[in-house]
């Protein structure tokens, strides 16, 4: 039997529930800040993410699904969605004036990662990006959309771990120093952190290795070698978060997985589901939109890993709460051309019902309302429809009453609520 590929899953049921009730609450409350969606595509040619996220990266070096087409463009399923809205607004001149644009995506990612608890190959991710932005200020206010929609879902241990990573006029400086650093301890790191101190030495700071994270006790910060006007940014930002009461901590290892931060780099973590694990990402990255050949501007984003999220909800709340709809089984082929009509009104009117069209006996109906939760069975037999009414059975109580065929839709628009 054919099974689904490693590392990618079926939606379905509670679980597609909760992805459901999710994405609602992110495009009500992003629409409230002005932020419109973008669906960009799944494939993008490989450079897009080689000269965004960077090639000395994890995410590019080991973990793109990446591909030669038919017609030989090497192609790549998206990693993340950051450098595809880059160049979405770069190939449609959305800044072609200074005002800002607020942009959001929900949608599948594709890494080729190791197997482990909360990773998969195919994930979602919820995504906010804005450009022409260069402020504390909307940085702070992007975190304010951010948070409080995380606090909607019910999520209540949330703390911003921040760092500033400088702009890349600064960071030579700071690799001067770290390299330093790095040769008088040199036999203690993995021999990934050896390359990665001669391609990126920002990327030995993030290695998961916990030999690693010993050995760069001590090391020298990037805020200690920051340009005055990034300085400014960066305490301004704390000042702005502390006057709004976001938690945050300071955390100088904090550099991301990705190539193009400038300046904020965050994350969000989170002790809801116990042991603290990042829930999200992002930062400011001023110099992408340029680098992928349009002109320079500031931009500010983060994304979420929806299926984090969704785990996170099903064990904090348990199951998405859903109301099954109630069950209207005629009997009788008479019966059922009405029922048709009647329920044609019903939804024309906005109302949920389930009309049973099988045919079958009226035990078997109600067996199948009863284990799908149906809070109602309307009944319409032959001699209802003469009388123009209908048995309306309480399948959780299990009483029974009547009901007047013209007063089932406004009877039901009533138990709606
Ligand atoms: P990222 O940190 O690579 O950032 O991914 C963001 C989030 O996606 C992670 O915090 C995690 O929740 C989720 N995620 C990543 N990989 C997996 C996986 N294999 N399985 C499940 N969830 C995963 C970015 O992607 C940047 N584009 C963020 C950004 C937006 N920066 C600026 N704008």
């Amino acid at each position: 039997m054919a099974q689904s590929v490693k590392g990618t899953r079926d939606l379905f049921g509670s679980e597609l529930d909760w992805f459901q009730r999710i994405e609602d609450t992110v495009r009500r409350s992003f629409h409230r800040h002005g932020y419109s969606e973008i669906r960009t595509p799944i494939l993008e040619e490989i450079e897009v993410f080689k000269r965004s996220v960077g090639e000395s990266s994890d995410i590019v070096h080991k973990e793109m699904y990446d591909f030669f087409d038919k017609g030989k463009r090497h192609v790549a399923m998206r990693p993340e969605n950051t450098a595809g809205v880059v160049r979405a607004v770069i190939q449609h001149q959305l800044l072609a004036t200074s005002d800002p644009q607020l942009l959001y995506y929900i949608g599948p990612m594709f890494r080729y990662e190791r197997m482990q608890a909360g990773r998969y190959r195919q994930f979602w991710q919820i995504g906010a990006e804005s450009f022409q932005v260069s402020t504390p200020e909307s940085e702070a206010e992007s975190l304010v959309m951010l948070y409080d929609f995380l606090r909607e879902l019910g999520l209540a241990q949330l703390t911003f771990s921040i760092n500033s990573v400088g702009t890349p006029e600064c960071r030579p400086a700071f690799h001067e120093a770290f390299r330093a650093f790095f040769r008088t301890r040199e036999a203690e790191f993995c021999e990934d952190c050896h390359r990665r101190i001669e391609e990126n030495p920002l990327r030995v700071l993030d290695c998961k290795n916990a030999r690693c994270q010993a050995a760069l006790e001590g090391h020298p910060v990037l805020v200690d070698f920051l340009d005055p006007a990034s300085l400014e940014h960066h305490v301004r930002l704390k000042e702005i978060l502390t006057t709004l009461g976001l938690p945050f901590e300071e955390n100088p290892r904090l550099v991301r997985g990705l190539d193009y931060y400038t300046r904020t780099a965050f994350e969000v973590l989170s002790t809801d589901l116990g042991a603290q694990s990042a829930l999200l990402g992002g930062g400011r990255y001023d110099g992408l939109v340029k680098q992928l050949g349009g002109p320079q501007v500031a931009a500010f984003g983060w994304s979420i890993g929806l299926d984090r999220l969704v785990t996170l909800m099903q064990q904090l709340h348990g199951k998405a709460p859903r109301q099954a709809p109630p069950v209207l089984i005629p009997l009788g082929p008479a019966a059922t051309l009405k029922a048709l009509e009647l329920a044609r009104g019903w939804w024309a009117a906005g109302l949920d019902v389930v009309l049973e069209t099988r045919g079958v006996k009226l035990k078997n109906a109600l067996t199948t309302a009863n284990r799908q939760g149906a809070p109602l069975a309307l009944i319409l037999g032959d001699g209802e429809l003469d009388q123009g009414v209908v048995a309306v059975k309480d399948l959780t109580a299990g009483t029974q009453e009547t009901w007047a065929l013209d007063t089932v839709q406004e009877r039901l628009a009533d138990l709606r609520g």
